[in-house]
């Protein structure tokens, strides 16, 4: 975050930033900050008030004990208190916490049954029936007394008010979270984005706002959820209950009435846990409700009473939790790259943060439209996000945190590689430097010639162009084939061997089949898979310019190929560049056929999914199912309707059905379109 160089005036910043923030949290309920950058502030003036104790003040956020309660709601007395968990971060910490566990409980063998439940982010609750009815809700709090919030939980319809259970006991408490669901949490902002209201940055905290509300029927609105995990009962009700284990306890609470979640594994030691673990790692993005890591408990509840608690925590009882897939951090320049298509992409570079296990320092910005719309500002907090496979991207800007004189950051008006001017078409959100001799393009383009799914040219590697190109070497692709290997041996870092290794795999490239030189062009839009259909299609690459540029409707007949990709190859195509470019590779030897099996290894690559069955559910972000279905035919797979045990792969996209839950429940493999994309290599 922007620190300033005396210590003195930053701590009162930071004093002055976590006193406000805690004051709209707890007494306002309505968050202005991030609990990570609350984190990361409240440290950052601990590690000052440290290093220098005389700033410590009264007013110091770090001197406060306990935490201010709202007036508003009853003090709620917990009978039993409410603790929460110790945090684990991998399994191997995981492993630390089991082998003290059996250590503790005098196990030789790793034999301690375990309970592994998903840990849904949400806010706690202690729920007290009396004679089986619903006499009392209560948050946390200190966890010795939390607020009761009775008549907002009465509009939680997953709670029951009275337990499904004869002959009740005196009292009964049951534990568990309420949440949000993922749907409720999504309508609530786009009704506030409709009322140009500010959206609520995460669930938990939207969810610890609704149950403080003192009007209940504004919770009612906000369809909370409960699922309940734990069940205190009197002890003589135990026997009745048969409540030995957690397990139990959790079949028991369905049989009271409540919502319990599926997703939990009994596993006899730490195995079938870490596979629940990573399962659920990928998969959690599916599920309807917020998680943010797997509990792990020990299921014999006589062993959990042996190992007891620390002073803050159960022992027998730990929260792994998932990586984070948001974090704070601060940007410190805008880069721009400019693609193979001119494309120019603005980049935040930002320190440093681990984000889902890997350090994150860059983000793209996509293009203008985002950059304006996040109204960056260099030396901002900004909070970058990287769920999974996802591409890292900044999320939003901490405004509130912005240090004095700051500049905004914005496009260049030139390329900064070759100086041209940027265009922008009218309408389009892309900025492109259409110099096509620009060194920036020229780069992606040999890049993307050498590629892995085009030419495969192992040893072009990116330090390399870029030498290629600065020392003029080559300036366009085709100048890859006449390199010598003394004008390769001036380069940094290049030997002789290298130099002739290089020219050898050059010249070898000449013989891939046409289908991987033409996808090597880099026409946009034209993907690989496209690139074998039209090859197959079409005898030569010569008699496929002719067809694009004279009829490119007639493109579209081939199975795969839409009229976007006839478009840009008809474009391409009769650009004089481009076919300057053709015959000149022509004349090299390239893009030309030699005989049929030139095509040789289509059969194989569309065979990739043969055999495979796939379903599509829900609406997949950019291909249309009669798309999808296309691409997964043409590969050799086969698209049926519902899900069965002969499903290989359901692809996932929005609002899915119930197909979802029976390929969960079969353990088919569930994809998005991502995933898709992979598997068909597009
Ligand atoms: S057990 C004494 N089980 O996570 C232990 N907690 O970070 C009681 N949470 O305070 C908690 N899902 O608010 C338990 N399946 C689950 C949970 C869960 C979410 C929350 C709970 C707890 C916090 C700890």
């Amino acid at each position: 975050m922007p620190k300033s160089t005396a210590p003195t005036a930053r701590a009162a910043k930071l004093r002055q930033l976590l006193n406000r923030a805690a004051h709209a949290y707890y007494v306002l309920d309505t968050p202005v900050m991030e609990d990570a950058v609350y984190d990361l502030l409240y440290q950052e003036l601990l590690e000052l008030e440290t290093v220098t104790p005389a700033l410590i003040s009264v007013d110091s956020p770090t001197q406060r004990v306990g935490r201010q309660a709202s007036e508003g709601f009853r003090r709620a007395e917990h009978r039993i208190s409410m603790l929460s968990l110790n945090n684990v971060f991998d399994l191997e910490e995981l492993q630390g916490w089991y082998e003290k566990l059996l250590r503790l409980l005098g196990r030789q063998a790793d034999d301690l049954e375990l309970v592994g439940e998903l840990k849904v982010d949400g806010n706690a609750l202690a729920l007290s029936y009396e004679r089986g009815v619903l006499v009392r809700g209560a948050t946390r709090g200190d966890g010795s007394c939390g607020e009761d919030i009775t008549d907002n939980v009465r509009t939680i319809a997953t709670v029951p008010l009275r337990l499904h259970l004869d002959n009740p006991p005196d009292w009964i408490e049951v534990r568990g979270e309420a949440f949000i669901p993922n749907a409720a949490f999504a309508a609530i902002n786009a009704e506030r984005k409709r009322q140009n209201q500010t959206a609520l940055a995460n669930p938990r905290n939207a969810c610890a706002g609704t149950l403080r509300q003192l009007d209940s029927k504004v919770v009612a609105e906000r369809h909370l959820d409960f699922f309940a995990y734990t069940l205190h009962v009197p002890w003589e009700m135990s026997g009745r209950l048969q409540l030995a284990e957690q397990w139990q306890s959790l079949q028991q609470l369905e049989k009271l009435g409540f919502h319990v979640s599926p997703d939990r594994c009994l596993s006899a030691n730490l195995d079938a846990i870490r596979d629940f673990y990573n399962y659920w790692q990928e998969q959690r993005k599916f599920l309807t409700y917020p998680t943010d890591g797997v509990v792990i408990k020990l299921n014999d509840l006589r062993c959990q009473e042996k190992a007891g608690f620390t002073q803050r925590f159960p022992r027998w009882a730990v929260a792994l939790k998932y990586p984070a897939e948001e974090a704070p951090s601060q940007l410190l320049r805008l880069q721009v790259q400019v693609g193979r298509t001119g494309a120019v992409t603005p980049v935040a570079e930002f320190k440093p943060v681990a984000l889902s296990g890997t350090s994150v320092s860059r983000a793209t910005l996509h293009n203008a439209d985002r950059l304006e719309e996040l109204e960056l500002h260099i030396g901002d907090t900004i909070i970058v996000r990287k769920a999974g496979e996802i591409i890292p991207e900044v999320v939003r800007v901490l405004e509130y945190l912005r240090p004095a004189g700051t500049s905004r950051a914005s496009l260049p008006k030139h390329c900064p590689e070759c100086a041209s001017l940027l265009i922008r078409e009218p309408g389009k959100a892309v900025t492109r430097c259409i110099n096509n001799s620009c060194p920036a393009i020229l780069r992606r383009a040999i890049q993307h010639w050498g590629s892995k799914k085009a030419l495969d040219i192992a040893g072009l590697g990116s330090n390399l162009i870029e030498q290629l190109v600065d020392c003029g070497l080559v300036f366009s692709i085709s100048d890859l084939y006449r390199l010598d290997r003394n004008s390769l041996i001036s380069l940094d870092r290049m030997g002789a061997k290298s130099a002739v290794n290089l020219i050898a795999k050059l010249q070898a490239s000449r013989a891939q089949p046409w289908h991987r030189q033409l996808y090597g062009l880099g026409i946009r839009h034209l993907g690989s898979v496209n690139a074998r259909a039209l090859a197959k299609a079409f005898s030569t690459f010569n008699n496929l310019v002719t067809v694009a540029c004279l009829d490119p409707k007639a493109v579209t007949t081939i199975q795969g190929v839409g009229p976007e990709i006839a478009q840009s190859l008809h474009r391409w195509f009769t650009v004089p560049a481009n076919s300057r470019l053709i015959a000149d590779l022509h004349s090299l030897g390239l893009l030309v056929t030699k005989d049929d099996n030139e095509i040789g290894d289509f059969t194989e690559a569309t065979a990739i999914l043969s055999g495979k069955t796939f379903v599509l559910t829900g609406t997949l972000p950019t291909l249309s199912r009669a798309r999808a279905t296309e691409l997964i035919e043409n590969a050799g797979g086969q698209v049926t309707k519902d899900v069965s045990r002969r499903t290989n792969y359901l692809i996932v996209g929005n609002n899915a059905g119930s197909r979802l839950s029976k390929a969960q429940s079969l353990g088919t493999i569930i994809l998005d379109e991502d995933g898709l994309r992979q598997l068909l290599a597009l």
